[in-house]
């Protein structure tokens, strides 16, 4: 991972995120003082146990829950995909951070907190009866097997990069996805505010750790952003249907490349990337780039929008049901 730079004297990237250790200790320490630690039997409890109450509760959920559009359903199944590529962030952050130290302890306990994630969304859409399981399960099983393996080029600042844009684009998704599930079912608003409030804090770990980063090793930092910010890859996204429910999320006002475009121009300003100085010409070039990067990507959302018309979707885990939207519908 990492090589040492040939004929300079730069520490390589792992050897200044090794020194930043007592600092992602520190961080660490903030998130656990900050959270209140759910488990999902809290919010959907199994008991061993269950009795008429129980039966009742399980009743009215799925009523409420037969309510909920098939572009909800799309970006429920959409979000518990992309929670369930856990193993493969897993892997990358142990890979590009290390198996031991102050960023392993880290990468274990954020990824104990996000399994909870998938297990709470999958506990919900099982016991609210609101997908075809195993059409479900299949895309689960095709997301996983496809593997992921972006091209950071060894460069561990890239994995924090994109770890800074991926919990905030979740955190997004989950909180808009909510808010509008509300409507129908108050039980699905309050799990996807459960999971949203820990993205938020996974975000502030990464953005504060890639801060420091940035401030230390200005020049590679930057590179290592304007990489990987113009455009976030996710697993799977090539498995069938992946394109046509990130298109129903982003027509729902969920998730597109406007909330892209907003969480990056937040993160520009928050680091404060235009105020950096004593940059080499690589530094330059990609501050250049990256201040530039949010009128680019207005321009992406706005050729997205302009092609939008009223388009028909449907997908094996509804039971193939046809169904229209057009932009800002549901
Ligand atoms: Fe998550
Ligand atoms: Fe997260």
């Amino acid at each position: 991972m990492s090589q040492k730079p040939a004929n300079t004297d730069l520490p390589s990237q792992r050897e200044v995120l090794n020194a930043l250790s007592p600092f992602v200790t520190e961080l660490t320490q903030r998130h656990l003082d900050s959270r209140k630690l759910w488990m999902p039997s809290d919010l959907l409890p199994a008991h061993e146990q269950t009795d008429a109450e129980h039966d009742a509760d399980m009743q009215k959920l799925r009523e409420r829950a037969r309510g909920l559009p098939d572009s909800v359903r799309v970006a429920v199944a959409l979000n518990l995909l992309t929670e369930e590529g856990l193993p493969h962030f897993h892997r990358l952050i142990a890979i590009y951070m290390g198996y031991e130290g102050a960023w392993a302890t880290w990468n274990n306990m954020w990824t104990a907190e996000e399994d909870r994630h998938g297990c709470i969304l999958r506990d919900y859409v099982r016991d609210a009866r609101i997908f075809d399981m195993r059409a479900l399960e299949q895309l689960q099983y095709e997301y996983i097997e496809a593997g992921f393996n972006p091209q950071w080029q060894d460069d561990p600042y890239r994995l924090l990069a994109y770890t800074s844009l991926q919990e905030k684009a979740t955190q997004t998704a989950h909180a808009n996805a909510g808010r509008i599930a509300g409507q129908y079912d108050p039980l699905l608003q309050r799990i996807l505010a459960h999971i949203s409030a820990d993205e938020s804090r996974h975000y502030a770990f990464y953005r504060d750790a890639f801060a420091e980063v940035l401030k230390q090793d200005s020049n590679r930092a930057l590179a290592a952003l304007a990489a990987v910010a113009p455009a976030l890859a996710m697993p799977g996204h090539t498995i069938a249907g992946y394109a046509q429910m990130s298109e129903v999320e982003r027509r729902a006002g969920i998730y597109g490349p406007r909330e892209y475009l907003k969480l990056v121009e937040d993160l520009v300003r928050h680091w404060t990337i235009d105020k950096l100085t004593g940059l080499s010409s690589v530094g330059r070039a990609a501050q250049d780039k990256l201040m530039q990067l949010p009128t680019r990507l207005a321009r992406i959302a706005e050729y997205v929008e302009s092609k939008a018309h009223t388009r028909s979707f449907s997908f094996d885990f509804i039971y193939q049901r046809a169904f229209e939207m057009a932009v800002g519908t549901r």
